[in-house]
């Protein structure tokens, strides 16, 4: 089959590794795609969020299959655009989209549809956030401010004192930082703990999970510095069993799906949710449509199925029953980010090693990369990510961070201890993953 995968970072280049190694797929194409795309996937260069021009594309390419990438050509419609076409989308539909595109939405979804979850409040004027945030921060400690719309990872502030949470609430309902999408705003109880992220196929009627993974979002080793797109991820996760899997399923994704069906909704994609461990037990604190980024670089490393045909089953509404299959081990993701990120991002900035990186073992997908008079060099905050598999997640970390090592730009910026901790402030060392922890 023809597939053209939407977008031009580090997860769609995980993605179009994975369909690169799928019997199914004979020919791929990258709307617009990187220099690291290109070297398995035709490059064709224009906006996929020009939807007429896309349109017409898939029409004249006959392209069996489109993968977008981000929410934001979810949100905008694109399954919905080419829901007549003679094209299957691994996407949901725009209405589906809101689990992630309306945080005030997918809370009030969770509470309809009895899935767990931090307490929460939704408000849109400044005297009832205000009464709210002051009630959440003596009671929990904390509360996240959270811009109910699509704000390209910045919309949600943590806050543990009055001043930060009254400004952040003042920002965006009132200075309008986020546009319309902070108008409305969701408020949570804050809660500290180990996160993790399961990404789920959905076929419309069933919901298949792949291994659990993590993703660090602080920029500095410890879990220290400021938020990022995400500096790393690891997969399987040790602590995350098979008792944890099933409880997942029971009481999170199984009660997630029957609420997609119940609400009407039309989702043939992937789900990802984001888990956080809490003393009350697993708890949702947020849906995506999409697949995460760095998690697909590390959870795609390892999957053996094929990906091209899982993903086309799942749009057929017919996701083989048989279980999927997993290299043994576990793979780390490193990213690299350029000088500056995530305040702002280095450009032009000359790349070398990558060979050196890839000899040791890594693979090495592109996000912020472009080729200037035939050299490689830096575009963007997010620029590589190294992943390196390993028989257990120790040695995965080691060969991950030593070939990334081994890549070097001006400013380079990179954690030293992805996999090798968990994800929350003051986190512990994790463990070995055994093949105990396998997701079935
Ligand atoms: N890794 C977080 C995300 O993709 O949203």
């Amino acid at each position: 089959m023809k597939v053209a995968v939407l977008g031009s970072g580090g997860r769609e280049h995980a993605l179009i590794r994975a369909l690169w190694r799928s019997k199914s797929v004979e020919h791929l194409v990258s709307i617009p795609g990187n220099p690291g795309t290109a070297e398995t996937a035709k490059s064709v260069c224009f906006d996929p969020g020009d939807f007429d021009a896309l349109r017409k594309f898939v029409r004249k390419e006959r392209i069996d299959l489109v993968v977008p990438g981000s929410e934001s050509l979810i949100a905008a419609g694109v399954a919905d655009l080419l829901a007549r076409e003679a094209t299957a989308v691994f996407a949901p539909d725009k209405e589906a989209g809101k689990l992630e595109s309306s945080k005030a939405f997918a809370s009030e979804f969770r509470t309809r549809y009895g899935v767990p979850q931090p307490r929460y409040a939704v408000v849109d004027r400044m005297d009832e956030a205000l009464d709210k945030a002051r009630d959440f921060l003596s009671e929990f400690g904390g509360v996240a401010v959270k811009a109910d719309g699509l704000a390209a990872g910045k919309g949600v502030v943590v806050a543990r004192d009055w001043e930060t949470a009254r400004k952040a609430i003042r920002e965006a309902l009132v200075d309008r930082r986020f546009g319309n999408a902070g108008r409305k705003l969701v408020l949570e109880e804050l809660i500290d703990g180990e996160e993790i992220s399961i990404l789920a196929l959905v076929d419309g009627v069933r919901i298949v999970p792949l291994l659990p993974s993590q993703d660090y979002k602080k920029l500095r080793h410890g879990n220290t510095g400021p938020n990022t797109g995400g500096m790393g991820a690891y997969a399987p996760v040790p602590w995350c069993d098979h008792r944890t899997m099933d409880e997942i399923r029971q009481t999170i994704l199984e009660p997630t799906l029957r609420g997609i069906q119940a609400e009407g909704f039309r989702f043939r994609g992937v789900l990802y949710a984001g888990l956080i461990l809490s003393p009350r037990g697993l708890l949702v604190l947020e849906y995506n449509v999409r697949f995460g980024d760095p998690e697909t670089q590390a959870v795609l490393s390892l999957l053996e199925s094929d990906l091209g045909e899982l993903m086309l089953s799942a749009c057929r509404g017919s996701l083989p029953p048989e279980p999927l299959s997993w290299k043994d081990g576990a793979a780390v993701c490193v990213i690299l980010a350029s000088a500056g990120y995530p305040r702002s991002s280095s450009h032009g900035d000359p790349i070398d090693g990558l060979s050196a990186a890839q000899n040791a073992g890594a693979i090495v997908d592109h996000a912020g990369t472009k080729i200037v008079g035939g050299r490689l060099v830096t575009a963007g905050g997010r620029v590589l990510g190294v992943t390196a598999l390993g028989p257990d997640l120790l040695r995965a970390a080691d060969r991950a961070h030593e070939a990334a090592a081994r890549i070097l730009f001006h400013g380079k910026q990179m954690r030293n201890d992805i996999g090798r901790v968990g994800n929350s402030q003051g986190a512990s060392k994790i463990g070995p993953v055994g093949s105990r922890n396998r997701v079935p």
